[in-house]
């Protein structure tokens, strides 16, 4: 079986007044004048609990668009059980009628859904018209896509076989459930995350961020529209330390499929931990964590690249991408030329609604994240060895406003250079021209976290060099471009340290963790 060779979605433009822009604007209001009941959605079945919670948009957060309500402990039993119960029929069901269902998924995303996915995501995860467009339409289809694609390839691979004798490699799902944890800050990670273990035969419970439900949402009618039978993933909503203690201590876990902070992919592993000897099989454990992402420009690097680099990969989406920049090591000569155009460029970035289209850099996604990012400022703004070159203002009255903030460094081991805020805060170290071997060094060390990287420079050498050195810093390292915006089939994502598991996501490495191979010798 050959599956279709994907092409990337095409990314929409949504300029101002296009028919694109206008049926999009139309589906923000609709669903902006919306409040959803967002039920769980256990062996297709929609429920409600007592406990009830607000979902509301993060830059006009009087705006309530939802409600979710908590699972119980009821709705976490019923989850995993309709998973095990789904499980046999759904890896029974030949791989390829999978792969179909989530195929037709895509088609649903990029064609019917469209504009819905774009708006839930723009309105309750604070996303512009661009950065929705290349999550929530493009970059889930092409999950799908390419995972569908992927999965020939692993299904294919079969040993050899002796006159007399066949050889068959029986590709099956893991015995037991998947838990998938997905985060608020990528609709196309919160479908990828559950969807992957369950092309590949297993069956799901998933627990999104309640701050991405209402997407969520929409990304569960579209697995069922598309055809995938009650049970196979099953949505529960609610607070995610007690809905994971509760599916980690089942003895069918099977695995754990992850994207969100270092400390609670960390705390998950504990937990396991705690009930090895119970479990039938060891779950496998896959989880893309934080990161502290660098710059790292040589003295030979294209100064326009860079000053592009630096304010898209620091401040759309409010560098809450797992990708984003928050650190940059430039030298002295080179920062001299763009310091001034850098601070211009970057004051002058618009903070707000995300509706507007001149908006670049929209809310931060609660009063907690805004609190943690204040904190911060307030900690660098006292410090001598940190200069604030732009923004370190925050707003609270009608969203959760952060003014893209830069402070200049002569410090490169302060915590502004080590600790991930997930936020709009990039800290710019500006080193002595001479010094790149060191730098390179220091990049390296100063940051327990490996998950993307930039090097700017345009001598081979120091590429080669910086390539080097920084060989186990990322596990996505671009040279000559920003560190966000990996692309399906060209750039599969992932990191190591404390970044993750490095599975690389939406590659066939990421299917082979969900697939646990039986071989069958059989005389013939
Ligand atoms: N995949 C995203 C990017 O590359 C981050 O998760 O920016």
């Amino acid at each position: 079986v050959r599956v279709p060779t994907p092409a990337n979605e095409p990314v929409r433009d949504y300029a101002p007044g296009s028919p694109e822009a206008v049926r999009l604007r139309a589906e923000i209001d609709r669903i902006g004048g919306q409040v959803r009941e967002l039920p769980h959605v256990i062996n297709g079945e929609r429920h409600f609990t007592g406990r009830q919670e607000a979902v509301v948009s993060p830059h006009e957060h009087a705006r309530v668009l939802g409600h979710i309500t908590l699972a119980e402990e009821k709705q976490v039993r019923a989850a995993v059980d309709a998973s095990l119960a789904a499980r046999h029929d759904w890896s029974m069901t030949p791989w390829w009628e999978r792969a179909a269902i989530f195929l037709r998924a895509a088609d649903l995303v990029t064609g019917k859904y469209r504009d819905e996915l774009n708006a839930t995501t723009m309105l309750g995860q604070s996303k512009t018209y661009h950065q929705a467009e290349v999550d929530a339409a493009c970059e889930l289809a092409d999950f799908f896509r390419y995972n569908a694609h992927s999965a020939a390839a692993i299904y294919d691979q079969q040993p050899t076989s002796d006159p007399g004798q066949w050889n068959i490699m029986d590709h099956r799902g893991l015995e037991g459930f998947v838990l998938a944890i997905t985060p608020f800050n990528f609709t196309a990670i919160a479908g990828n995350l559950p969807s992957t273990p369950a092309l590949m035969g297993n069956t799901v419970v998933w627990k999104p961020s309640e701050k991405s439900a209402l997407s969520s949402d929409v990304v569960m009618r579209v697995f069922e529209e598309a055809g995938l039978p009650p049970g196979v993933i099953n949505l529960v909503h609610g607070d995610g330390q007690s809905v994971a203690d509760q599916a980690l201590a089942s003895e069918h876990l099977a695995g754990v499929s992850f994207t969100g902070s270092t400390a609670v992919f960390r705390s998950l592993w504990k937990t396991t931990a705690r009930h090895l000897d119970s479990y039938r099989a060891y779950p496998r454990l896959v989880g893309e964590t934080g990161g502290k992402n660098a710059i790292v420009a040589h003295p030979s690097a294209d100064p326009e690249a860079l000053l592009v680099a630096l304010v898209r990969s620091a401040f759309e989406y409010q560098g809450q991408k797992c990708s984003a920049a928050s650190r940059a090591y430039i030298p002295r000569s080179l920062w001299s030329r763009i310091e001034d155009r850098f601070a211009d460029t970057v004051a002058g970035l618009r903070v707000g609604d995300v509706a507007e289209h001149e908006t670049f850099v929209g809310a931060v996604i609660d009063a907690a994240s805004c609190t943690r990012l204040e904190q911060a400022i307030t900690e660098a703004k006292s410090l001598d060895s940190h200069r604030l070159l732009v923004g370190g203002t925050v707003r609270r009255e009608t969203g959760w406003f952060v003014d893209p903030t830069v402070f200049v460094t002569d410090d490169p081991t302060a915590f502004t250079m080590t600790r991930e805020f997930f936020g709009p805060l990039l800290t710019v170290h500006v080193y002595e021209d001479g010094d790149w071997t060191n730098i390179l060094s220091l990049a390296d060390n100063t940051s327990a976290y490996a998950l993307t990287c930039s090097i700017f420079a345009t001598e081979r050498a120091a590429v080669s060099e910086a390539l080097s050195v920084l060989r186990d810093a990322a596990g996505m390292t671009y040279v000559n471009d920003k560190p966000t915006g990996a692309l399906m089939g060209r750039q599969s994502f992932g990191g190591g340290r404390a970044s993750g598991t490095n599975d690389k996501t939406g590659s066939p490495l990421a299917l082979q963790r969900w697939v646990s191979g039986r071989y069958i010798k059989e005389n013939m």
